[in-house]
């Protein structure tokens, strides 16, 4: 099978998954679980449950547990896309190609179904991970999600960028932003995926990890990149945007050419810690590659 067959594969697998375990529309409250689904089911590369798939893959773990992992990393990154998107943060109007969640509903749903979406995630893997998995590693992904999303993790990450408005950071104070805002739930991703494997190996889990830290920042890299050289409707959100607010990125700081080589560097050291891996690992190393090559 090509590695496109098994994107698309994984690609229907969790969007099914997520059909099915958000709350149906017609239920009430209704704009809320509208909401909801509009945020999650519009589209979205879906880059974190490809990565728990890929990594499930490379250490043949359970199918189901795969597809509760996938949708709750999913599902806590549209919650801060929700969040993200909020006029007392990004203020953007546009995401995925379509109005921001604030915009095609109102702010205080936006926030609620942050909120939801945030608090499904945990109901997920506190109730739907298979029981072959044991009760205590069932636990330990429960809460590396929880602190991955948390002030240690996302939402920190979120507050430092929200604090960098219009300064100089450092290129350690820059890194430190990234892998807090967008590393830590690209790397609990890896890790949940990995550990849907009931025996996991602790040295496989720590290779693993390390392939995650590189590709985690290299996502934002790429995406501060693309934020200045792309156009608004292929990347489906507003270009332009951290300028427009004075964000600190690795363009800004480093130039257009120092960011893309050490997009790259970070590639080349992600694909260096699979060396011990077989062709299993064959979509975490495709993945490396699109992280720093896509185009949206
Ligand atoms: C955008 O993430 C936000 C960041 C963490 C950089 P994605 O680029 O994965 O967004 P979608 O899910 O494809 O819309
Ligand atoms: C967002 O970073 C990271 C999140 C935790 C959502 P950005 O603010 O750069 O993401 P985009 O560019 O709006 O998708
Ligand atoms: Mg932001
Ligand atoms: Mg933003
Ligand atoms: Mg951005």
């Amino acid at each position: 099978m090509s590695l496109q067959n098994i994107i698309e594969i994984w690609q229907q697998r969790v969007d099914d998954a997520l059909a099915h375990y958000l709350p149906d529309e017609k239920t009430t409250p209704v704009d809320l679980h509208q909401a909801m689904r509009y945020s999650v089911l519009n589209g979205g590369k879906r880059v974190r449950p490809f990565l728990v798939y890929a990594a499930g893959a490379a250490v043949q773990a359970d199918d189901t547990a795969l597809d509760v992992t996938a949708c709750a990393v999913e599902l806590i990154h549209a919650y801060s896309l929700i969040h993200d998107d909020l006029p007392a943060m990004d203020n953007d109007d546009l995401r995925r190609g379509k109005p921001t969640c604030h915009r095609a509903f109102n702010e205080a749903t936006a926030i609620l179904a942050g909120d939801a979406l945030q608090a499904l995630t945990f109901h997920l893997l506190a109730h739907h991970l298979p029981t072959m998995i044991p009760a205590e590693q069932r636990l330990d992904m429960l809460d590396l999600l929880a602190i991955a999303s948390g002030s240690r993790g996302m939402a920190g990450g979120q507050a430092i960028d929200l604090a960098a408005v219009g300064k100089q950071l450092t290129i350690a104070e820059l890194e430190n932003m990234h892998i807090h805002k967008t590393g830590a739930l690209i790397r609990a991703s890896v890790k949940m995926g990995a550990m849907c494997r009931p025996d996991i190996d602790n040295t496989l889990l720590q290779k693993l990890d390390h392939y995650a830290k590189c590709i985690g920042l290299a996502f934002q890299i790429q995406d501060d990149i693309l934020d200045e050289i792309a156009d608004t409707e292929t990347l489906g959100k507003t270009q332009g945007a951290d300028k427009a607010l004075n964000k600190p990125t690795y363009p800004s700081i480093l130039g257009l050419k120092e960011a893309k080589n050490m997009a790259i560097g970070l590639h080349d050291d992600a694909i260096q810690s699979l060396a011990e891996f077989n062709h299993r690992a064959d979509p975490l190393r495709w993945l490396a590659q699109y992280i720093v090559k896509r185009v949206s």
